[in-house]
């Protein structure tokens, strides 16, 4: 293994690091609880933040942790600038930053600024009296026919983007729940309030921030009201504000659309740095259940370039469902029937489980999903759990089922609380195969062939070279489909990657021509392969088996 497992440089923000980034998603309320009330808090994730930092990912995504009544795990938030009681105070979250930091770990929260919960003190103004100054901070109106060509997300449980407020007289706009009001993005108050809080939290030092639900900040007439220019021009505003003063921030959009809707939000580099490739993921999954590696070309080569200074964010999971909406209506039938036979699997358009249990806890299914994670284009995020192989409560009700505690040891809470388990914010993962006693960190820790360990491994390999992250791709199309096999270059070097993706033994012939003279190095031992002639290079993989290899020219 060439240059893996260097240590790391401590932390400094520099323009860019988002690129070479490896996001860790956690909820504070689910990671671990420092101070025994069955809640995690801040406490308890700055005790586990060396866990973090071994794992060897570079940055932290947290969930929201504002206060808030928590109908919508915090994405209703009643206050933009504060902790949420149970998580702790500003002045943990300060330790927890610095503590971070202090690992060479840059922090991303969340700005959920689409809507507000309908606690929120501007709501409870707005809603006050028609003559509040706060009123056109959220979209009114007297009748509930407007914007009808808008549809509704959460199909599972609203009947209509308008809800009636019975104290105004009159109907509210939103997008997601009935209890989370849009807020008026024509409004410029409402832009420099939103900007305010950017500022709050960059000053005190957050890295970065996930814009929550982009696409709908601004409503029209007769559109989709999604993807608007207006909405647009609110992100360049916000961006304008974020560059004046924080230069080394950054913003991730979480976009849930196609990639031609997507690449405006990276404008010419004036808008958001990162956004979410919503429609790859399903297709990575597609495509290990096909044993075909046509939906990651097809989807991939629709994909447009992006600005130099931009780059995607890839996942396989993360707190919501597993959403199929940026899917054909025969490719959702296709997911639904491989992966969610069961309804309880099912909400709204997506599938709610976790990595490991959606892959039959296949050692081999998982460690190839993990590798493809780690070698696509853009930057990865692993969601808490899943470097263990945690599996998931589909009976929990909305997506709480993928948000149980972190399972550190075995034992009744699995190590995440001091508090009686019948006290946890959410019970603990149960089941026979995935409870505390058989998936824990401790256990993991102890066992260098575990998947943690592995993992491990993976991200330090991945982290040898900025190939992955910055480099081109260019896709091979050998005969045999079952075998997805592409090229990573950045200046003058090269990587070769080969992926399985069926559960058989498979034979692949390269056309390398273009590497004549090539040795193969492969990444994980550091083992040479034969040198690349003029012949088709052979490779044979076994089930769900994948390379990585560096491509050395003498
Ligand atoms: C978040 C969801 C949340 C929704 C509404 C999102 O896209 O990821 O968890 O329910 O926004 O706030």
């Amino acid at each position: 293994m060439p240059d893996a497992g260097k240590s790391e440089k401590p932390y400094a923000p520099r323009p860019l690091w988002y690129k070479d980034a490896i996001i860790y998603e956690l909820h504070v309320r689910a990671f671990c609880d420092g101070t025994g009330d069955g809640i995690g808090d801040f406490r308890g994730l700055i005790h586990k933040l060396d866990y973090i930092q071994d794992l060897g990912v570079t940055a932290i995504w947290l969930l929201p942790f504002y206060p808030s009544p928590l109908k919508d795990d915090g994405y209703d938030i009643a206050d933009y600038t504060s902790i949420h009681p149970s998580y702790g105070t500003l002045e943990d979250f300060r330790t927890f930053l610095e503590e971070a930091h202090r690992r060479g770990l840059h922090v991303i929260t969340e700005l959920v600024l689409n809507h507000t919960s309908d606690q929120h003190p501007w709501f409870q103004e707005a809603r006050s009296s028609r003559n509040n100054p706060r009123r056109d901070w959220y979209v009114w109106n007297d009748t509930d026919d407007r914007y009808r060509g808008a549809r509704i997300i959460f199909v599972d449980t609203e009947k209509s983007n308008w809800t009636w407020d019975p104290l105004s007289k009159s109907y509210y706009w939103h997008r997601f729940f009935s209890h989370q009001p849009d807020l008026n993005f024509d409004n410029p108050q409402v832009r420099e309030a939103i900007s305010d809080v950017i500022k709050f939290w960059m000053e005190m030092g957050v890295d970065g921030m996930r814009l929550d639900a982009v696409p709908y900040l601004v409503e029209r007439e007769g559109t989709s009201c999604e993807n608007l220019p207006e909405t647009h021009e609110v992100l360049k505003f916000l961006r304008r504000k974020l560059d004046e003063q924080f230069p080394a921030g950054m913003f991730l959009a979480e976009a849930n659309q196609w990639p031609a809707d997507v690449r405006p939000y990276f404008g010419d580099g004036d808008e958001c740095h990162m956004a979410f490739h919503f429609p790859l993921m399903p297709r990575i999954f597609m495509a290990i259940r096909l044993e075909d590696r046509k939906p990651i070309v097809e989807i991939l080569q629709q994909t447009p370039e992006i600005p130099e200074t931009c780059q995607w964010a890839i996942f396989l999971r993360n707190h919501d469902e597993l959403t199929l909406e940026m899917v054909s209506d025969e490719e959702r039938d296709y997911m639904y029937d491989e992966y969610a036979k069961d309804r309880a699997m099912r909400i709204n358009v997506g599938i709610r489980r976790r990595l490991a249990p959606m892959l039959e806890n296949d050692r081999r299914k998982i460690e190839l999903m993990n590798g493809l994670l780690m070698s696509l284009p853009g930057t990865p995020a692993i969601y808490y759990g899943d470097e263990i192989g945690m599996g998931d409560n589909i009976y929990l009700g909305d997506r709480n089922g993928v948000r149980t505690p972190m399972q550190w040891s075995g034992g009744w809470t699995g190590g995440f609380s001091l508090a009686d388990p019948e006290r946890l914010y959410s019970p603990v993962v149960s089941n026979v195969q995935y409870c505390p006693q058989a998936v824990n960190v401790q256990s993991a820790s102890r066992s260098p062939h575990s998947l943690l360990s592995w993992m491990k491994l993976l991200i330090r390999v991945r982290k040898s070279t900025r190939v992955f992250g910055r480099g081109s791709i260019e896709f091979l199309s050998p005969a045999n489909h079952r075998v997805l096999a592409f090229v990573r270059r950045l200046g003058n070097e090269t990587i070769l990657v080969v992926n399985n993706l069926s559960s058989s033994a498979q034979a692949v012939e390269l056309d390398l021509r273009n590497f004549k003279g090539a040795i193969p190095v492969e990444m994980s031992g550091g083992n040479i392969f034969p040198r690349i002639g003029e012949l088709p290079y052979l490779l044979t993989l076994g089930a769900y088996q994948f390379f990585w290899f560096k491509l050395r020219r003498i």
